[in-house]
């Protein structure tokens, strides 16, 4: 287990400094709602006890300097925004820096990053790296910024740095409770505390296939959430209804209404195709995402919307069970969700697969993949007795990848 103490330690034989503050920021599960916050519909994730520890001493140099444990070199990144050329996780640090431009202009700071949240795709190490960072700076210069805008910010942050991301992530780092999965709404934005029953323990299992958002599964994800906005623009048509920017399945009409419409749609199309069919420019979709929008890729809009409004109604129906206690119809939900991803968002892979049919088997109420997919990592939901026997299940899967229990912590802290 990495400590505080780590990232102090890194902080000091890089830089010769002692932290004036450190904050923990921990990674996430999402039990059910994937693949739904960009399309402002509900989420389910809970924090988790594995975490990142950012150690910061502020400078009189106005620039930042981060090392991280995890990866290679320094990042050096001025405080004028002079560090459009970042790449890999030193962009994701200048993101931060550039959206906290505001604050504290003409200090700087350096900053020692270590702990036990692994990075392979799954459990928001991204976030938990853009939320601890941007929590760090802002102590360190007394921003005096309140928790709903660092986990804006840091979504914008990650945005800059590429990626399309709907902000569940930053959210539930920011604002979870210990012994509670959150329930978060984008529209209009509020969350809740779902207590978790007693009886339910959750396992988390690599299938040993990284998906990290800095490389090719960033393409993969960017794309669905251009099948959702090309999704939209469609069904917005079909329904008469004149759409807001950027476009959202969630907010064009109540989803059993879009539901019935989005069996309609054309499984297969390009971009163009399914843009002209909406009579929307595509030039006016770009505009509001970040993906790549090349008039001859596949859109895969069908899947995509039956996916996301199926998902919406499963978070409701794993909140209600939670909260009556029946963990078999919560498990359902998992299993349901794991299906979904895999027919229509065809972001599961063989060996996710066979993880999470691995650990169904060996006593798990129920499993899926979590996170954005295509790699990554699996949730496994079991009773407590079975932990042992669901961690080995996974590891007869993939050769021992790791695999361990996972418990519901709060939100980032500063200490
Ligand atoms: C990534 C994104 C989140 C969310 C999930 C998929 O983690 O950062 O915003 O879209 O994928 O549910």
């Amino acid at each position: 287990m990495t400590t505080a103490h780590d990232a102090q330690a890194l902080l000091q034989e890089t830089f010769g400094m002692s932290p004036a503050v450190t904050v923990r920021a921990p990674g996430r599960v999402n039990l059910v709602g994937e693949h739904t916050d960009y399309a402002h519909l509900p989420v389910l994730p809970m924090a988790i006890d594995r975490a990142l520890q950012v150690a910061i001493a502020p400078t009189d140099d106005p620039a930042v300097r981060v090392v991280s444990a995890g990866f290679d070199g320094i990042a050096e990144l001025p405080r004028d925004g002079g560090s459009a050329a970042a790449r890999g996780w030193q962009a994701y640090a200048a993101g931060v820096v550039q959206r906290m431009n505001d604050v504290a202009p003409g200090c700087g700071a350096v900053v020692a990053v270590a702990g036990d949240l692994p990075h392979g795709g799954g459990l928001s190490s991204s976030s938990a790296f853009s939320v601890g960072l941007m929590a760090a700076l802002d102590a360190a210069w007394d921003g005096g910024l309140d928790r709903d805008t660092i986990a804006k910010r840091a979504a914008e942050a990650e945005r800059t740095a590429g990626v399309e991301t709907g902000g569940m992530d930053q959210q539930v780092i920011a604002h979870a409770l210990a012994g509670h999965a959150l329930r978060i709404d984008f529209y209009p934005f509020q969350h809740r505390p779902v207590p978790l029953p007693a009886g339910l323990a959750f396992v988390v299992a690599s299938s040993g296939e990284d998906a990290p958002k800095g490389g090719a599964a960033r393409d993969a994800y960017n794309g669905r959430v251009i099948g959702m906005r090309l999704a939209t623009a469609v069904l917005a048509e079909k329904l008469g209804v004149e759409p807001s920017f950027p476009l959202r399945l969630g907010d064009i009409a109540e989803i059993d209404v879009v539901d019935l419409l989005a069996e309609e749609l054309q499984p297969h199309g390009t971009v163009k195709e399914i843009g002209d069919q909406a009579r929307i420019p595509i030039s006016k979709l770009a505009r509001f995402s970040v993906g790549s929008w090349e008039i001859d890729r596949p859109a895969p809009v069908r899947g995509v919307a039956l996916h996301i409004l199926s998902e919406a109604e499963r978070v409701n129906a794993a909140v209600a069970a939670l909260e009556a206690g029946d963990l078999k119809a919560f498990g359902e939900t998992l299993n349901g969700s794991h299906q979904s991803l895999r027919e229509h968002m065809e972001c599961s892979t063989g060996r996710l697969d066979k993880l999470c049919a691995a650990m169904r088997r060996a006593g798990a109420f129920g499993a899926r993949l979590t996170g954005a997919g295509f790699g990554g990592h699996a949730l496994a939901a079991c009773p407590p007795g079975a932990v042992d026997g669901v961690i080995e299940a996974a590891q007869g899967v993939t050769g021992g990848a790791p695999a361990f229990p996972v418990e519901a912590s709060g939100g980032y802290e500063v200490v």
